[in-house]
């Protein structure tokens, strides 16, 4: 079974179980204004789940397109892409846990005819806290289902990622049972991060084994929700049976609902039992195409050629659903999916007529299931060739002289104080945008590649920015809104809330905390830094609390520049580790009013907002994402303003 039957039987198996097989909803959706993208298979069905009446009936299945933009520059492991289709059924005040478990199941073994001695499921361990149970009633019919293969069905407690996950698996252990941070369901999350007034509730996912060989980069125990790469989840059944009402509220639903969604993507590798998703058969024809106009090999251009896949899956179907490159919103995050395909072609050698040549391999892919792709095909093909073409002019003129200015550099470094004459500034940057065209982003990017931070460049490019608007008062007005000019803003935000965070870090882990890594986009921070084991959720909070605590100060930002020893030494600025200064710094401090202490005094090029309640503007406040293993004894937090 190919990806594309696997879909069709899915619909079918839920269609001969009375479900209306329903139509995808688009990628962007218009009357959902907290979204950009479709995320998930329920987003659309939400007020359904909510009471609503659906007009063909409360039982629907459906295969929706689904973007997650927050992870662009993620892309590239063999499991994880933008664009994904989630197969998605649901129950409202219909069935729940019992017929979905055994139908899911059904249709995993005997339809899909995956081996069941690989699939591992968890569920909710419950929270009295909000009253929620621990959920035995979804574990027993899973323990029924593996007794009746004949194959083992232990339970454990996991618990939580947060308290460090007490245990890895053992033989013999099927079932595991994990806190909310992995097993409860609303668009945000675990029970705390449930938006209020959203249908939430405890889920069991399914996983795959694929059987490699624990990653202990990953932590010390492998467990089905370990990242190593071992256990891949395939699907969620979420038992949606309550509503949010408050902080640490939940009302039961007047009707029980089922939301079930799996990534077809997944089943699919799961089925060829290879854990690389770019192999199957709605990407593995991108593939070869890339190789074909290469002549070169997926073997050794595997980044490249699954960032190109990612991305024109993504555009194609924007395309389809009428998005448009812009500067704006939707339009923002398809040029710059585009542009990083295109881009990462050129690192292929293909030069020519790429979209021209690899979007009708997509169309086709698609055009037999989705007759909307079919109808549109001429039409996408020419949004994205144009596109491309405008960018192809740029991006060449651009990288030359981009090449041109690094040649300045012999030795990388991360913390540039002064580019001198023929090296990369914020004045430079903004010359290769004016004069060529060449994406800001790109720039950045490219000099990140290398190793290189450009300092205090966006200062400089905003100012020149704002001189050349002055000057020709016309033409430049309006570029940027709601694209760069929000993104600038934003990243100094997130700049503040990094430098706030690394003290917080170190306020509540211990002085060894050293910053090995940072990254920032309009979205999130990610900070990389050193530290033995697992952060604990309580710590998190700890350090959550402590950054809005400081960001609620209002303290002032502002810089001074020392001499370098006095910096590091007798005013104990904080650095980077391995980082090579000048004869002088430029150092950061934040500090409230009548303090005598910065808060935080960290060497850096800025550029940073001025005051830190800037931070908290439209009711934002800073929360941690995401907290994991980054590399042996480095740690990585992912954090947002939301
Ligand atoms: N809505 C659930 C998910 O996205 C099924 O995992």
């Amino acid at each position: 079974m190919n990806a594309q039957q696997i879909r069709n039987a899915y619909l079918k198996f839920f269609e001969d179980r009375g479900h209306a097989v329903i139509k995808r909803a688009p990628l962007v959706l218009k009357d959902d204004p907290t979204t950009l993208f479709t995320g998930s298979g329920m987003q659309p069905i939400i007020p359904y789940l909510l009471g609503e009446i659906h007009p063909a009936g409360n039982r629907l299945v459906d295969s929706q397109t689904c973007l997650r933009a927050q992870d662009i520059d993620d892309i590239g492991d063999n499991r994880h892409t933008t664009f994904f289709e989630m197969l998605g059924n649901w129950s409202m005040g219909d069935y729940f846990k019992k017929e979905q478990i055994e139908w899911m199941w059904e249709f995993l073994t005997e339809v899909v005819q995956l081996d069941p001695s690989k699939l591992y499921v968890t569920c909710y361990i419950g929270d009295d806290r909000y009253g929620i149970p621990k959920d035995t009633e979804a574990a027993e019919v899973w323990k029924r289902l593996f007794d009746s293969k004949g194959l083992s069905s232990g339970e454990a407690d996991i618990g939580s990622e947060e308290a460090g996950y007490i245990r890895g698996i053992k033989e013999g252990e099927r079932i595991f049972y994990y806190d909310g941070s992995k097993n409860w369901w609303s668009r945000n999350g675990a029970p705390e991060n449930t938006p209020v007034g959203d249908p939430c509730g405890p889920d069991s996912e399914m996983f795959y084994d694929f059987g490699t060989p624990h990653d202990p980069s990953f932590g010390e125990h492998c467990h089905p929700n370990c990242d190593c790469g071992r256990f891949m989840e395939i699907g969620n059944n979420v038992f949606m049976a309550y509503r949010k009402v408050g902080d640490g509220k939940f009302e039961p639903l007047e009707k029980l609902n089922i939301d079930h969604g799996s990534g077809l993507e997944r089943i699919a590798a799961a089925k060829l039992n290879d854990p690389d998703v770019f192999k199957i058969s709605i990407m593995w024809p991108i593939i070869e195409k890339l190789q074909a106009l290469s002549g070169k090999k997926y073997e050794s251009h595997t980044n490249a050629m699954r960032v190109i896949a990612d991305h024109l899956r993504a555009a194609t179907f924007l395309a389809v659903d009428g998005c448009v490159p812009s500067n704006k919103e939707q339009g923002y995050v398809m040029r710059r999916l585009l542009r990083r395909a295109i881009r990462f072609a050129f690192e292929l050698g293909i030069e020519q007529n790429f979209l021209e040549e690899v979007v009708p391999t997509i169309a086709d892919m698609y055009h037999d299931d989705f007759p909307e792709v079919a109808e549109k095909r001429e039409d996408v093909i020419a949004v994205l060739v144009k596109e491309e073409k405008t960018f192809r002019q740029t991006l060449r003129k651009g990288l030359q002289i981009f090449e041109k200015k690094m040649a300045g550099f012999s030795t990388p470094t991360t913390f540039p104080i002064e580019w001198g004459e023929g090296k990369m500034s914020g004045t430079d940057i903004f010359q290769l945008y004016d004069t060529y065209g060449f994406p800001v982003e790109l720039s950045v990017e490219e000099a990140y590649k290398r190793g290189i931070d450009l300092g205090n460049w966006q200062e400089e490019f905003d100012a020149k920015m704002k001189e050349q608007r002055e000057r020709s008062q016309t033409a430049a007005k309006g570029t940027f809104k709601g694209g760069l000019g929000g993104q600038t803003l934003q990243h100094k935000k997130y700049h503040t809330a990094t430098h706030l965070m690394y003290q917080a870090l170190r306020d509540v882990l211990g002085d060894h905390v050293v910053q090995r890594g940072s990254n920032i986009t309009e979205e999130r921070l990610r900070f990389d830094f050193s530290h033995p084991e697992k952060v604990t959720r309580e710590q998190l909070d700890k350090v959550e609390e402590i950054v809005n605590r400081e960001i609620a100060k209002d303290l002032k930002v502002s810089f001074a520049e020392y001499p370098t020893e006095e910096a590091t030494g007798k005013l104990g600025a904080l650095g980077q580790f391995g980082d090579r200064y000048g004869d002088t710094v430029k150092v950061y401090k934040m500090i409230a009013d009548g303090e005598e202490k910065p808060y935080s005094f960290e060497i850096c090029g800025g550029p940073h907002v001025d005051h830190t309640l800037q931070l908290f503007e439209d009711g934002k406040k800073f929360k941690i994402i995401k907290e994991e293993a980054s590399s042996a004894g480095i740690r990585r937090i992912k954090a947002v303003l939301v």
